[in-house]
């Protein structure tokens, strides 16, 4: 049994004709790009902005006709993943590396609607490595900020090279343990000069669709 799969294609189904809708990254997001590109393909009549190059892609092989996020004005429901989720609907975001554009596109969504199975919910973020990113310009002096701050920085990596995102910037991951005040830290995070955004997406989510271990749906708003 696929959870992620059961939540994503849930989500898919409140996308109706007409809609702009934003399409998230990551693994479970991807389920929701490839029921989306399934209806598409039998008639469904929407357009969408991309939270990645890689789900870009996917929507274009999908049919899903793709706007660049410049050209649209709100957009009617975002579908996206999260790592973790608390009980407020908090999430950290960014394990895929694409938390700019995401939060981006959720701060212009009317809805955003987060699927996960069952093992991201928690009852405190902060187990999960808070991903912050930072403009190369000023990486040392951002690291060593986000060190004074308590938040354990470490470079993510792809192979030997510092990995880059879609943006050009690179991620430093926050080994937290336990995050007490997400909105906090998040305006914290946001006030250092270096920083571009951080993986808090605090108040932004209305809806969370979970697939538990049985294939059941909780699904909370
Ligand atoms: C991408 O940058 C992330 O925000 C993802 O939405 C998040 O990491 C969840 O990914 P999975 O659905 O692959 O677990």
């Amino acid at each position: 049994m696929n959870l992620k799969k059961i939540a994503a294609e849930r989500a898919a189904e409140y996308i109706q004709d007409g809609m702009m809708v934003g399409l998230g990254t990551g693994s479970t997001a991807y389920f929701a790009i490839c029921r989306l590109g399934e209806r598409v393909r039998e008639g469904l009549q929407i357009q969408a902005v991309a939270t990645s190059e890689a789900s870009d892609k996917l929507a274009r092989e999908w049919g899903i006709p793709i706007i660049p996020f410049d050209q649209i004005g709100r957009l009617d429901i975002t579908i996206d993943g999260a790592d973790e989720v608390d009980p407020d609907f908090n999430l950290i975001k960014g394990g895929g590396g694409a938390l700019l554009r995401e939060k981006i596109v959720a701060a212009n969504s009317d809805k955003l609607i987060i699927v996960a199975d069952g093992s991201k919910a928690v009852q405190q973020l902060g187990q999960f490595p808070l991903p912050v990113e930072v403009v190369p310009f000023a990486s040392e002096w951002t690291f060593q900020a986000l060190e004074k701050l308590g938040c354990r920085p470490e470079w993510r990596m792809n192979e030997d090279e510092r990995y880059l995102t879609d943006n050009g910037n690179l991620i430093a991951d926050c080994r937290m343990e336990s995050i007490v005040n997400a909105a906090e830290l998040n305006v914290q995070l946001n006030m250092l000069p270096g920083v571009v955004d951080n993986g808090l997406f605090v108040d932004m989510a209305d809806t969370v669709i979970l697939a538990k271990d049985d294939g059941s749906i909780d699904e909370r708003h």
